[in-house]
């Protein structure tokens, strides 16, 4: 089974509070989105390897760790995913960022997948899914089952709200991919939306509502 590690440091808790609200509009919505993407990453990034390497400080010569290895490939599910790519960027410059675009289908919310350009090397890397919402679950499970069989094997998911059925199932489907999540959420209601949750993340990050 898989880890569903809870990022509820009162800071994330705090912005996410502030983007629940439906006052709140795009920029701050987008800054937010961004600043909690941050924050989580230096969680979910917390395990990278490391190497020894020998440098020269201006006292002297000593040996000390750096990232070992191919940096992480980025994959944010397409649209609401983008907003927690930059942060993730920030924090290690030279990941590789693959897209896959995903859209629910608003009768049956099965995932209809219409893009996917992944780095080439996306195999040897560890491979970071971002999406803000985990509702059904299914976006995120097609998006998983769509980098395995590219061959992807080292695969974790960061999403900002979550519902447990959402949660259960990727945890069923995909056992070993490590779930990153702000907050759980109550339940989703009959439209598939996540209760209390924030709305739809896509259109207030993109203002498309
Ligand atoms: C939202 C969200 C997830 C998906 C979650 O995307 O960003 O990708 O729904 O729902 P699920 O867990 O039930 O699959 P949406 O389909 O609204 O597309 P968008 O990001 O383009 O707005
Ligand atoms: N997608 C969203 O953007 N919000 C939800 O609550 C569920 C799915």
């Amino acid at each position: 089974m898989s880890t569903l590690h809870v990022l509820d440091h009162p800071l994330i808790t705090h912005k996410l509070t502030i983007m629940r609200k439906k006052d709140t509009g795009s920029k701050d919505f987008r800054e937010l989105l961004d600043e909690i993407a941050l924050l989580m990453g230096y969680e979910v990034t917390r395990d990278l390897p490391l190497e020894e390497v020998e440098i020269e400080t201006p006292i002297c010569r000593t040996k000390a760790k750096m990232l070992a290895g191919k940096k992480l490939g980025i994959v944010p599910i397409l649209r609401a995913g983008l907003g927690m790519v930059d942060a993730l960027r920030t924090l290690v410059p030279a990941a590789r960022v693959g897209h896959i675009g995903l859209y629910r289908d608003p009768e049956t919310l099965e995932p209809v997948e219409y893009y996917c350009k992944l780095p080439n090397d996306a195999q040897e890397r560890l491979i970071i899914v971002c999406d803000p919402m985990l509702a059904t679950g299914g976006s995120a499970c097609a998006a998983i089952d769509f980098l395995k069989q590219r061959g992807c094997t080292n695969i974790r998911l960061m999403c900002l709200l979550g519902a447990p059925v959402g949660i259960e199932r990727v945890q069923k489907e995909h056992p070993d991919v490590d779930i990153y999540i702000a907050a759980v959420d109550d339940h989703l209601n009959d439209h598939g939306y996540i209760v209390p949750g924030l709305g739809d993340a896509g259109d207030r990050i993109f203002g498309t509502k």
